[in-house]
C-alpha cells in the first residue's frame, strides 16, 4: 500500500509533492511525509495523519519550501504504529541519505541485528529504517556509488518494495527501484515525477514509464533517463507509453463522496463494460482476448478463478455463471490462500484473476504461480496498463473508469458484467446455452443499465430505512444461489466503511448457526427474488420472524407474499436470476453508504484500508 512520489526537474517540487499525494492518499493515509532538497540540504517535515495535516503543519512553520527536487509518502503502517518517528522519509544514520518505501522488507530483522552489531542505531520501528541503513553501510563499507549500493543492498533483500532514494550531498539525482510494489515515471523533456500511481502527475505529463519488477531507474536532471536491471547491472531500453485518463472520471462532481458517486455512475459503466462486445441487434457477443484463445476456453476442463475480497465475490458470482451456461467445473479461491498452497493446477488449466487495482500483491503472486504451473492466465482487470494487466496470458478490462472510493461498488457490477460476457461465450461455443435462450438473454443483458437506474431510485426507501435502523450494531445478509455472494458483498460493504458488525450467509445455512444471533433488534436483509429459491426463501423469513429478526427485504416487483412477512421491502424489476447480483446489490450498497453517512464516517477512507493493498 502507500503512496510515493517524486520530483525531479525545474518548477518547485513541494506543491507537485503535495498535490500529488492528495491524489495517493487512496492507497494509505495514516501518515505522510516530504523532503525538499537544495545545495547540499534538504527541508524534511513529516507527521501522523493526513496529507492536509502535513500541509497545515508546514505552513505553521511560516517556511518557504524552495528547491526543484523532493520525494514524499502517505503511508499505510506495517511496522510500527502510525506515528511521526515511523512516518516516512527516512534518514540514514549519517544524515547522507534520504527515503521513502512502499512494502515489506521480510528479512529487515535479521539485516537489522547486523546493522545493530556494527554501530547503527535505529529511531523507528519500521522496516524502511533498517533497508536505508543497509544501502548506508553497503555504499560506505565498498565506497561505492549510491546506484551501485542500492543495486547490490537490494539484491540482498527478500520482500516487495518500490523505493526512491536521494544522497543530500547529490540533490541533482533519484534513484528508484521497484518489486513487487507498483511505480511508475513521468517524463517530460527535463523533468522526471516517480509515482505510485500515474494519476497523480498526469496534470504535468502524459508520457509515463511503468517499471518492472527488478528494474532500477537513475534520474538525473537534464539527463536521459538510466534503466537498469537490479540483478545485474545491465542496461535496458525504456518503453514510454501514453496515459490515457480523463481528469472529469477523478472528481466527485455534485456527490459529496467519490463511494456514493461510484454507486450512481452504474448504469453508465456496466454500459461501457458491454460497449463493442454485446451487439444487441445480431446478438453477437466478442471479446478478443476469449476469441483469440477460443480452443483453451472450449476444451478447460475447470477454470479456478482467483481474487480478493469484493473482487472475490464476483469470483463466486462468477461459479455460478459459468457452470450454469458453460457447464463447467469452476474452484474459486482467495488469493492469499491459492499463492501459499500447492494448488492442482496444470498446463491447459485455465486461471482467471480478478482485480480492480490491478495491483493487489496476493492476487499477482497468485497469478505468477499459476503461470509458473503452466496454466493459461485471464485477467479482468479495471486500471489499464497495471501489473496484473501486464502479466496475464490474456484478458478483458472492465472499462469501469478510476474508482477511486475505497470500498468498490461500480468495478464490482463491472466485473461481474464481464463474467456474464464470458460465460454468454464459452456456453456459446460449446453449445451449452440454446439458441433461444441465448438470444433472450443478451437481449436482457443490453437492459440492465437501465434496470440499474430504476433501481437507484429507490435511494429515498434506503434512506429511512437507515434513519431506522443506524444505531444498531449487528446485521445479517442473507441470499441464496448466485445472491448468496451478494449478501456477502453487502456485508463486506457495511463493515468497512460504518465499522459495524454484519455477516454474509447462505439463507438456509444460517439456521446451522448464525440463528441463534436473531432477536428482536437484528435487522436481516434478505435477497428474495422471486426468479431464486422463492418458497424456500420465505422460509427462511419465517424462521426469522418466529425469533422476531427484523426483515429488510429485496424482492422483485409485484411481489405478494414477501411483502406481507418483510418489516421494509425494496422493490427491483424483474430480470433472468443470473443477471440478478448486479441489480440486488445496488440498494446493498446504497444502504451501507447512508448508514455510514449518518454515522458521520469518513466513507471514501474508511480506516485501517487501503484502495490497492499491495503488501501481503
Ligand atoms: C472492496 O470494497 C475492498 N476495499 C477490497 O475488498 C478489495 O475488493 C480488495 O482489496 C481487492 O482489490 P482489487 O480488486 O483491487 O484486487
Ligand atoms: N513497511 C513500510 C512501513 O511500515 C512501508 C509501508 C507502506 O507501504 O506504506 O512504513
Amino acid at each position: 500500500m502507500c503512496g510515493i512520489i517524486g520530483y525531479l526537474g525545474y518548477r518547485e517540487a513541494y506543491p507537485i509533492l503535495i498535490s500529488g499525494l492528495k491524489k495517493l492518499e487512496y492507497r494509505g493515509y495514516d501518515s505522510s511525509g516530504i523532503a525538499v532538497f537544495f545545495e547540499n540540504g534538504y527541508n524534511l517535515y513529516k507527521t501522523k495523519g493526513r496529507v492536509h495535516e502535513l500541509e497545515q503543519k508546514i505552513s505553521s512553520y511560516r517556511i518557504k519550501i524552495k528547491g526543484t527536487m523532493g520525494i514524499g509518502h502517505t503511508r499505510w503502517a506495517t511496522h510500527g504504529i502510525p506515528d511521526n518517528i515511523n512516518a516516512h522519509p527516512h534518514v540514514s544514520n549519517s544524515n547522507e541519505l534520504i527515503m521513502i518505501h512502499n512494502g515489506i522488507i521480510e528479512n529487515y530483522y535479521a539485516i537489522k541485528i547486523i546493522l545493530l552489531k556494527n554501530g547503527f542505531t535505529f529511531k523507528s520501528k519500521t522496516d524502511t529504517e533498517v533497508l536505508v541503513n543497509l544501502i548506508e553501510y553497503i555504499k560506505e563499507e565498498n565506497k561505492l556509488s549510491l546506484k551501485e549500493a542500492v543495486r547490490i543492498s537490494l539484491n540482498e533483500i527478500v520482500g516487495a518494495y518500490s523505493i526512491a532514494i536521494v544522497e543530500k550531498s547529490h540533490p541533482e539525482t533519484i534513484v528508484i527501484a521497484k518489486l513487487g510494489s507498483p511505480l511508475s515515471l513521468g517524463i517530460n523533456e527535463k523533468e522526471f515525477f516517480v509515482s505510485s500511481d500515474p494519476i497523480s502527475f498526469i496534470d504535468y505529463t502524459k508520457n509515463v514509464l511503468y517499471l518492472k519488477d527488478g528494474e532500477m531507474a537513475i534520474l538525473k536532471k537534464g539527463k536521459e533517463l538510466d534503466l537498469r536491471k537490479i540483478i545485474d547491472n545491465h542496461r535496458l531500453n525504456p518503453i514510454i507509453k501514453q496515459l490515457k485518463i480523463n481528469l472529469k472520471e477523478i472528481e466527485k462532481g455534485k456527490y459529496k463522496y467519490f463511494m456514493l458517486k461510484e454507486i450512481y455512475e452504474q448504469p453508465k459503466t456496466i454500459l461501457d463494460t458491454l460497449r463493442g462486445r454485446l451487439l444487441i441487434p445480431e446478438k453477437i457477443i466478442c471479446i478478443n482476448g476469449i476469441e483469440s484463445n477460443k480452443n483453451i476456453f472450449i476444451n478447460a476442463k475447470c477454470i479456478t478463478i482467483v481474487a480478493c475480497g469484493t473482487s472475490w465475490h464476483a469470483s463466486l458470482i462468477g461459479e455460478y455463471l459459468l457452470e450454469e451456461l458453460a457447464r463447467v467445473r469452476v474452484e474459486v479461491e482467495y488469493a492469499s490462500e491459492f499463492r501459499y498452497r500447492n494448488p492442482i493446477v496444470g498446463e491447459k488449466d485455465i486461471v482467471i484473476v480478478i482485480s480492480q487495482s490491478g495491483e493487489t500483491a496476493d492476487t499477482l503472486a497468485a497469478l505468477k504461480l499459476a503461470k509458473k504451473k503452466g496454466a493459461f492466465v485471464f485477467g479482468i482487470c479495471n486500471v489499464v496498463g497495471s501489473s496484473i494487466a501486464r502479466n496475464v496470458d490474456a484478458g478483458a478490462y472492465t472499462h469501469a473508469g478510476p474508482e477511486i472510493s475505497v470500498a468498490s461498488t461500480k468495478a464490482f457490477t463491472a466485473q461481474i458484467t464481464v463474467l456474464i460476457l464470458l460465460a454468454l461465450i464459452i456456453g456459446r461455443y460449446k453449445s451449452t446455452i440454446n439458441e433461444n435462450r441465448y438470444k433472450f438473454l443478451c437481449e436482457e443483458l443490453g437492459s440492465i443499465p437501465e434496470k440499474v437506474d430504476y433501481v437507484l431510485k429507490t435511494d429515498d426507501i434506503i434512506k429511512k430505512i437507515s434513519q431506522i435502523y443506524h444505531n444498531v450494531n449487528n446485521f445479517l445478509y442473507l441470499g441464496r444461489g448466485i445472491n448468496f455472494p451478494v449478501a456477502l458483498e453487502g456485508a463486506l460493504k457495511l463493515k468497512e466503511i460504518s465499522y459495524l458488525h454484519a455477516e454474509g450467509y447462505p439463507a438456509a445455512e444460517m439456521k446451522h448457526g448464525p440463528i441463534a444471533l436473531v432477536d428482536e433488534t437484528m435487522p436481516v436483509f434478505v435477497i428474495a427474488t422471486k426468479k431464486g429459491y422463492y418458497n424456500k426463501i420465505i422460509g427462511n423469513i419465517q424462521e426469522i420472524k418466529a425469533r422476531k429478526g427484523k426483515i429488510i427485504a429485496i424482492v422483485n416487483e409485484g411481489d405478494i407474499q414477501v411483502n406481507m412477512l418483510a418489516d421494509h421491502v425494496i422493490k427491483i424489476p424483474n430480470i433472468s436470476e443470473i443477471f440478478s447480483p448486479l441489480i440486488t446489490v445496488i440498494p446493498l450498497q446504497l444502504f451501507a453508504y447512508q448508514i455510514a453517512y449518518i454515522r458521520g464516517k469518513n466513507v471514501d477512507q474508511p480506516r485501517n484500508l487501503a484502495k490497492s493493498v499491495t503488501v501481503e
